[in-house]
């Protein structure tokens, strides 16, 4: 949940630098102290890229004639929790997430679960949650959605409640009232 929660606030983006083992402005490789280490046997260090940066500054601080810069990183996504992670933080993610009917996010059944559970639809650019590279992962609100298999089912979750949400207000607005029937509170509170 940590994992998701982190999602929804902060995406710190790459570079795409090309790191050997010297130390450079986007290069901090970690020095091998251990021998037996596989990585450090291949290398001959841990290679490092750091995150990019939004002032081009060379260390942590650098001191000019015009006053201290220190290195600092932006933000890829937005920094409110806002579930985000779920709905997207760019207007053109957002949109290809829903169905754009009825307030529904798109999702697909899972033919093995009798069209019980939804699961995330494709994302088409991203497949590396797949052994044989054969299949798409899910897409999320968020790109690392399918990071690792217990983060997408939390993807899930959340976007399956979303659409027993908006399924349930869709039938109390055809009913006319706001306010959710004991009959109906029950309906919602399955699957
Ligand atoms: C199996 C579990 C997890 C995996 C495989 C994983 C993997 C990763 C990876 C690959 C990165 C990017 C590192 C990079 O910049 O090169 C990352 C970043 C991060 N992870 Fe995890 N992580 C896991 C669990 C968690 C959990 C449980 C938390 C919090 C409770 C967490 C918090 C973070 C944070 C805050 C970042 C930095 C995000 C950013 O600003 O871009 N991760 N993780």
């Amino acid at each position: 949940m940590g994992q998701f929660i982190d999602h929804d606030l902060a995406l710190t983006p790459h570079l795409e630098a090309d790191c050997g083992c010297d130390e450079t402005r986007e290069c901090l490789p970690i020095t091998c102290e251990d021998e037996d280490d596989p990585v450090c046997q291949k290398y001959g260090c841990v290679k490092f890229a750091r995150s990019r940066p939004v002032i081009e500054v060379q260390y942590a601080c650098d001191v000019t004639s015009v006053g201290t810069h220190c290195r600092t990183h932006p933000n890829a996504i937005t920094s409110f929790l806002d579930a985000s992670n779920v709905y997207g933080s760019y207007e053109v993610t957002a949109s290809e997430l829903r169905t754009h009917e009825g307030g529904l996010l798109s999702l697909q059944e899972d033919p093995n679960d009798e069209g019980h559970i939804h699961l995330l639809p494709n994302d088409e650019e991203n497949r590396e949650c797949s052994h044989n590279n054969d299949k798409f992962c899910g897409k999320g609100g968020d790109i690392r959605a399918a990071e690792q298999p217990v983060l997408t089912s939390l993807h899930t979750l959340f976007a399956n409640q979303h659409n027993r949400i908006a399924k349930n207000l869709a039938l109390f607005m055809v009913a006319g009232t706001t306010k959710p029937s004991s009959k109906s509170h029950g309906v919602s509170t399955r699957r």
